[in-house]
């Protein structure tokens, strides 16, 4: 097994981040280290260009981030922890992969009609390609597993579709030269939503702070943001079914299970019946009960740059080494001709 995936650095470490993928990452590091396979997990700081940006918060940004992961359990000596500005072989794969990807696919893409919004013409050319650049990600090492939150599945998606026409074009049929990558969404905490809107996935990009609860929140902040998260004047039902319709109670009900490690309805059997009143205090504390070690450990590593750009050096020389085989591959099924 090969478990590949990929944060952009632009901000906070959120919730919805750490329940839909990070927390995944972590736990496959353990059963994947213990079998022998390999767990790369990087920056998307080659991403983050894609929309604007100030150059001197993308530095720190990408720094804080190696903190936020090392802070919730990536060990970088059991997973190559590394940023794809320092494995331009990402960037490579990604002009190869264009000739194979289609203008079609890339416009069906909800990320690109989200982001690029009414003004398409004024969007970045590298918010279009961003998905190749993604399916790059994988497909240079050979991925067989992805951890990622919902809103990523159609970029996987498009990832195998990348790899199969490759596949297909350019390769014999018994030597494919791509893995076709399986995403691994969680079953309980695939699409954290905003405090503020329950029809709105928690986001870094939200331009309100009250709307997610940040890994680097301290306690007074969390329990503040989740005494004021929207809700809905009902008491919480008994069972599953009865929060349909209710978007912000389901929410905060899930993110209560995802971290209790839970289910809905067992959350249910024990606060159905109960007002918010009740349930938002006990919510609140098993964040700061969970997210206070985080919180204290992100604090300690932050401080040491040089660590963590250490540790970004290191992961990168080792990512390195496991790219270039598949890039040669890829050049040479081109036909493209390499001294
Ligand atoms: P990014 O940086 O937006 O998010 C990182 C991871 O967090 C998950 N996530 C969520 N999960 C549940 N609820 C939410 N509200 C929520 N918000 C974010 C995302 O699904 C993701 O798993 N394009 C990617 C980065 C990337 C990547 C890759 C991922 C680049 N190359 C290759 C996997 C493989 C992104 O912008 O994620």
């Amino acid at each position: 097994m090969r478990i590949v995936s990929g944060i952009q650095p632009t901000g906070n470490l959120h919730l919805g981040n750490y329940l839909g993928a990070i927390r995944n990452w972590v736990a496959m590091q353990e059963q994947i280290s213990a079998e022998g396979g390999e767990c790369l997990y990087f920056l998307a700081d080659m991403h983050a260009i894609s929309m604007p940006h100030t150059p001197a918060d993308l530095t720190s940004n990408t720094r804080e981030m190696v903190a936020a992961l090392v802070a919730c359990g990536i060990d970088p000596e059991r997973s190559i922890l590394f940023n794809q500005a320092q494995v331009p072989q990402h960037a490579e794969l990604q002009w190869l992969l264009n000739g194979t990807a289609r203008m079609g696919w890339l416009n069906r893409m909800t990320q690109w009609k989200d982001k690029a919004g009414k003004n398409r013409e004024g969007a970045s050319v590298a918010l279009f390609t961003y998905p190749v650049l993604q399916a790059a990600d994988v497909l240079l090492y050979q991925a067989t597993h992805v951890p990622v939150g919902d809103d990523q599945k159609q970029h996987l998606e498009l990832a195998r579709d990348i790899a199969q026409k490759f596949n297909n074009d350019f390769c014999a049929e018994d030597a494919p030269l791509f893995t076709l990558p399986a995403p691994y969404i969680p079953p309980e905490a695939a699409r954290i939503m905003s405090l503020r809107d329950g029809g709105a996935k928690m986001s870094k990009s939200d331009p309100s702070d009250m709307s997610r609860i940040n890994m680097t929140d301290d306690a007074d902040t969390i329990m503040q943001k989740v005494k004021k998260a929207k809700t809905d004047p009902e008491p919480l039902p008994s069972e599953k079914a009865g929060l349909e319709g209710r978007a912000e109670a389901k929410n905060l009900v899930s993110v209560y299970a995802a971290l209790a490690g839970t289910s809905v309805d067992a959350v249910l059997a024990e606060f159905g019946g109960e007002g918010f009143g009740k349930f938002k205090p006990a919510l609140g504390e098993l964040l700061v009960e969970k997210l206070a070690p985080i919180n204290q450990r992100f604090v300690e590593l932050r401080r040491d740059t040089a660590a963590l750009d250490a540790i970004l050096k290191a992961g990168s020389e080792k990512a390195r080494a496991l790219a270039i085989p598949t890039l040669e591959r890829t050049y040479t099924a081109l036909g493209l001709v390499r001294g």
